[in-house]
């Protein structure tokens, strides 16, 4: 009996969400907070499914079954079975897939692009396909497609190749990461939907087309000095460059009051920078300080009833846990 485990990071988007999907530079960071998928023979001629967060177990006859009567939410994963099938010819049956994750899911940590990087990677070694990290990101960019409607790609190329990254229009290049980089992720208690924020930014550039492009062109502009500014250890100008990033994503409406509390508070306390992380609307905010700075700003976060944590760059990707 064959059992394949594997394991890919979340991601929090440090500059650029959004202008990003109109081609426009963006740098992301792979969070060490992960998802994992097993994939094992079973004896029984089925394909079962289980969802260890939702606490769902799924068994399905065959794989037609399965696309056909699989609950929406988790239309991802039969749609990346049913592209394993057509394209690549792998063939499901007698296996159970057991997909659990310690990012909770619509908050903008990536939950979605890490289960789907996982389960690809899962797949590729469970059948031999022994797809290196390009083919898996590009598959998973298919599952990311079912469930966003025209994601960017940033998130599955992240979640796959680990670090910290600069993303233009799918190609990406990879930045060393700063020691002195510390970020306070901070929960809004408000679940998003990366593809109403997308169709949201969709339809506010169809009414004002000369406004939004100006934004997005500004926001690339950001993206490209922040690189630098990584690069030169400049904290408190790379947390200048996410104020100014916030304010553009406040005028394209996907910022919230929540958020604009939390980066009040943030900035209030010592943050050098906040900003929303992700498609915005909910999710999470991003605080960059000193170690010290941001642990006050989270206590004072939780008397409001605003989770927080401190998060650490994954520097691996993807990877296959055990394999036998
Ligand atoms: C990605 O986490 C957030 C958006 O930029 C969408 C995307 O790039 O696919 C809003």
């Amino acid at each position: 009996m064959k059992i394949v485990s594997t394991i890919a990071p979340g991601k929090c988007i440090l500059f650029g969400e959004h202008s990003v999907v109109y081609g426009y530079p963006a740098i992301a960071m792979a969070i060490s907070l992960y998802s994992r998928c097993v994939i094992e023979n079973i004896k029984e001629k089925k394909i079962q499914l289980v969802f260890k967060n939702y606490d769902k177990i799924f068994e399905f006859p065959d794989l037609k079954t399965f696309v056909l009567s699989v609950p929406s939410q988790f239309k991802q994963v039969s749609g990346c079975l049913k592209i394993f099938n057509e394209e690549h010819g792998v063939n499901f049956e007698n296996i159970k897939l057991t997909l659990s994750s310690s990012l909770f899911p619509s908050s903008g940590l990536g939950s979605s692009a890490s289960i789907a990087v996982a389960l690809v990677s899962a797949i590729s070694e469970f059948y031999e396909k022994n797809y290196d990290k390009y083919e898996i990101s590009k598959i998973a960019f298919q599952m990311e497609k079912i469930i966003h409607g025209t994601p960017s790609g940033i998130d599955n190329t992240v979640c796959t190749h680990g670090n910290l990254i600069f993303y233009k229009k799918g190609e990406f290049s990879s930045l060393s990461f700063p020691n002195y980089l510390q970020i306070l992720v901070s929960y809004t208690n408000i679940a998003h939907d990366t593809k109403r924020a997308i169709e949201a930014v969709r339809a506010f550039k169809n009414e004002k087309p000369d406004l939004s492009e100006k934004i997005f062109k500004e926001m690339g502009k950001i993206a490209e000095t922040a690189e630098k500014q990584l690069l030169n250890g400049n904290l408190r100008e790379i947390g200048n460059l996410m104020n100014e990033n916030q304010k553009y994503l406040v005028e394209l409406g996907v910022s919230n009051d929540t958020i604009s509390e939390i980066v009040k508070i943030a900035l209030r306390n010592g943050a050098y920078g906040s900003k929303l992380t992700g498609a915005g609307l909910g999710g999470c905010v991003i605080s960059l300080g000193t170690k010290k700075e941001l642990k006050k700003i989270s206590r004072v976060l939780k008397e409001r009833g605003f989770e927080s944590f401190l998060i650490n760059v994954d520097r691996e990707g993807v990877k296959i846990e055990s394999s036998k």
